[in-house]
């Protein structure tokens, strides 16, 4: 596959799953059916291996690999900071006040790794 084309997956994924965690918080918070849908258990869960395996197979092609490059290990470690943020917001909250402010935490540890990922850079933020 090429360079282009795992890139676009790569994004296309994170698009994707952004859309679903957002989205999955509002069903979640109003009590909407969807959440009980098998689907809603199922397609977060692809998009995000989808997502994953895109972004190995992206760090192999540049040559560039978490913990050896700054700005791979942050993105990795934001993902786990995400991954865990998204299981408080949405499963192990243990108060709706909780649950709400793991889901917006989740959202700018999101926007985070975005900003890493187009500046290439674990300190996006100015400079
Ligand atoms: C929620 C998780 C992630 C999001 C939202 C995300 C987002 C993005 C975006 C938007 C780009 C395109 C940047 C640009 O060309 O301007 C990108 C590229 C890339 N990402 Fe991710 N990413 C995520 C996780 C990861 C992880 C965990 C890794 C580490 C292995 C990774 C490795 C890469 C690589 C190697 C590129 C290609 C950089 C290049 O063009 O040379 N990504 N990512």
């Amino acid at each position: 596959m090429s360079f282009m084309l795992l890139k676009g997956l790569h994004v296309a994924c994170a698009v994707v799953s952004y859309t679903l965690f957002f989205l999955r918080g509002i069903w979640s918070f109003t009590g909407s059916p969807v959440m009980r849908k098998r689907w809603i258990k199922v397609v977060p869960h692809v998009v995000d291996t989808l997502l994953l395996v895109a972004a190995i197979a992206l760090a192999f092609a540049i040559h560039q690999y978490p913990f050896v490059d700054a700005w791979l290990t942050a993105k990795v470690l934001g993902v786990l900071l995400y991954i865990w943020l998204g299981f408080v917001a949405l499963k192990y909250g243990k108060t709706r006040t909780i649950r709400i402010v793991a889901w917006l935490a989740a959202q700018a540890v999101f926007a985070y790794i975005v900003l890493v990922a187009v500046h290439q850079n674990a300190l996006p933020f100015g400079g």
